[in-house]
């Protein structure tokens, strides 16, 4: 019987399930959530980081535990080379955290199937992506299942707040006419390269430019959260409509600690997507992030049968929430079936135990 069996039936007894061997990781991007990521592997028990990639001359060459703050060295030294990195210490699994497109994504993927490692990634693209480049994802799904690897695209949005847990709680419904989601943040509580990114300060002409320009993309993800619900609930869309950003226009004078916005300057924005099916919106996202958002929460608004309504408040981190989605789903990847995955093709996300190898194989 195969030791796999015989561990799932020990579970199933009540027993301790037998401890496996460390789960090795190789940080690939040590930015802010890749770092954040090994942080909170460097804590965990059963898993351990086992190389760091990162293009970065600032980074390249030096001990993680100098990029992270840590006083003790982790052993670690971070290279720009993936190849040799993950040939070298054969990861069960490589923590992708570089961009959000799939078409820079994808070599630095593919490096990792190619060398037998399952691969969890932050680009939001890559969590549906289907709809950007299905030749591409075609050949990811092929290299994943030639190498026995599974390939999981995830995070806190797109991954989880807007599709996952909508999919989610559409369990309990008999039936479903459409589904609203809204994402509200007080963008004063986030990192001040976010309150950038969403233009927090400039007048609403510079704003405008900076669109134009291509400086302020908006939020990436929508048109992948919509087209995930969509494939989960079996509906065929029309198209999906993702509508320009707006500028936020702050009302009265608000600030953070980096920014101050006097009222008629941008606060931040919002981003709204519909997926429409027979000429009509079945699924509306709502992105807002700007300073000042009196109150924060993520909702899901289902109109079925039952009616669903469900409230997060405070809304969810995004840093703290993107960085426990990507830890908690490495035992979930690892045990998969090879291939290219969404979150909707996987078990139901959890949190996991300090110690990860016990969640293995369940
Ligand atoms: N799905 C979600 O919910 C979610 C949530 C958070 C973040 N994200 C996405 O995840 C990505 C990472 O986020 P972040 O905040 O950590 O970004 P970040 O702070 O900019 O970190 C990215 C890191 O990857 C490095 N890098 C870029 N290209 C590389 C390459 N080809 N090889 C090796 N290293 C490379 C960067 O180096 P340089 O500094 O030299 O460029 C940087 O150190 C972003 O695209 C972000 O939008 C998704």
């Amino acid at each position: 019987m195969r030791a796999e069996l015989v561990e799932r039936m020990n579970t199933m007894n009540g027993e301790e399930p037998p401890k496996r061997s460390e789960i090795k990781v190789v940080i690939y991007g040590v930015g802010e959530i890749g770092g954040r990521v090994a942080k909170l592997l460097l804590k965990k028990k059963g898993i351990r980081v086992v190389g760091a990639i990162d293009m970065s001359p600032r980074k390249v060459g030096k001990d993680l535990a100098e990029l992270l703050g840590l006083e003790e060295p982790t052993g670690v030294t971070v290279s720009k080379d993936a190849a040799k990195v993950i040939s070298e210490t054969k990861p069960d699994i490589v923590v992708h955290a570089t961009t959000s497109f799939l078409k820079d994504a994808y070599s630095q993927i593919l490096t990792a199937v190619e060398h037998g490692a399952n691969v969890v990634s932050t680009t939001e693209e890559l969590s549906y992506p289907y709809i950007v480049d299905p030749k591409l994802a075609e050949k990811l799904d092929s290299a994943a299942k030639e190498h026995g690897v599974t390939v999981l695209g995830t995070g806190i949005n797109p991954g989880f707040l807007m599709d996952t847990l909508a999919i989610t709680l559409t369990a309990v419904c008999q039936e479903v006419y459409g589904i609203e989601v809204k994402r509200v943040m007080n963008a004063a509580t986030r990192r001040v390269p976010f309150q950038k990114k969403i233009g927090a300060g400039l007048t609403v002409e510079e704003f405008t430019e900076k669109i134009r320009t291509g400086a302020i993309t908006g939020h990436v993800g929508l048109e992948q959260s919509i087209a995930m619900i969509a494939a989960a609930l079996g509906w065929k869309l029309d198209k999906i409509d993702v509508e320009p950003v707006k500028p936020v226009v702050a009302t009265k004078r608000v600030e953070s600690q980096a920014v101050k916005v006097e009222a008629g300057r941008v606060a931040g924005l919002r981003q709204q997507a519909h997926g429409i099916m027979d000429g009509e919106k079945v699924i509306t996202l709502d992105f807002q992030a700007y300073i000042g958002a009196e109150e924060e929460y993520d909702s899901v608004t289902i109109k079925g049968v039952p009616e669903v309504h469900e409230k997060i408040s405070p809304c969810v981190h995004g840093d703290l929430g993107t960085v426990a989605v990507v830890v908690n789903m490495i035992p979930k990847v690892i045990d998969a079936s090879p291939g290219l995955k969404t979150m909707k093709d996987l078990p139901v996300p959890s949190a996991t135990p300090e110690d990860m190898r016990t969640y293995l194989g369940r």
